[in-house]
């Protein structure tokens, strides 16, 4: 069955005006709100099986429904994969039996990634597989390039790939990538040749949809984060 899927409708023309003005914030202003509870216990078993696992990481942030996880984990195979969501109805849909080098984990990202950077984490891949765009020019501060987590995000390195179906985000992390850490980044069309690695992808591409994608190499850069370096030890 294919399911159709519209394209993002935006009041946008391009980059938000504002896209500066927010990550200038983010890089200022130290960020304090509280980690949920939820999220610390989660994040404490998948510390905890990552240090089982012994092994390089790789995290798929926004999972979904895990089948990327699964994917990545059988294309990195030697490596201890992660798939990170929210969204417990997602995690819960059965689509098999997980590689044994994978885990899949219900969490807020906004707090997952700064324990992550806190516990030192360093991913040797890092996948954002279409974000939600929240596509409204008044919603940029809800994308992950205008949220007060972004340096976090960036500040644990390792090879980042973002995909997305709406140019403009993909367009956007660059700038704010590039504002936040000087590194380039090409926004190119994500050409598939029939394998998808996420539901969201195939069903954009059965829709017609063009699809992009960046990807960084990032050094592991906790000094991104405001706060860290006046911290009390
Ligand atoms: C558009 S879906 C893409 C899912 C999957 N990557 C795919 O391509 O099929 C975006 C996913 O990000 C998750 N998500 C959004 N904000 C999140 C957050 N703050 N923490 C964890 N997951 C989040 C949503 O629950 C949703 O599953």
């Amino acid at each position: 069955m294919q399911v159709e899927s519209r394209s993002v409708t935006t009041n946008q023309l391009g980059p938000h005006d504002g896209l500066s003005r927010r990550v200038s914030r983010a890089l200022a202003t130290p960020w304090r709100k509280p980690v949920a509870e939820h999220t610390r216990r989660a994040f404490e078993a998948a510390h905890a099986w990552l240090t089982a696992q012994d092994a390089p990481l790789v995290l798929d942030a926004g999972c979904g429904v895990g089948l990327s996880t699964r994917a990545l984990a059988r294309l990195h195979e030697n490596h201890a994969v992660i798939g990170i969501d929210r969204s417990a109805d997602r995690l819960s849909r059965n689509h098999g039996a997980l590689p044994d080098n994978a885990l899949l984990v219900r969490a807020d990202l906004v707090d997952f990634w700064r324990l992550a950077l806190e516990a030192g984490w360093r991913p040797r891949h890092h996948y954002l597989l279409y974000p939600n765009p929240y596509p409204k020019s008044t919603h940029l501060k809800m994308r992950w390039h205008g949220h007060p987590v972004f340096p976090h995000l960036l500040g644990l390195g390792g090879r980042l790939e973002l995909r997305s179906n709406w140019r403009i985000y993909v367009e956007e992390f660059a700038q704010a990538l590039q504002q936040a850490t000087g590194t380039v980044a090409m926004v190119e069309p994500w050409v598939l040749a029939g394998h998808f690695l996420t539901p969201f992808e195939r069903k954009y591409h059965a829709s017609g949809q063009s699809l992009w994608r960046l990807q960084a190499d990032l050094p592991h850069a906790p000094e991104l984060i405001p706060d860290t370096l006046m911290e009390e030890p």
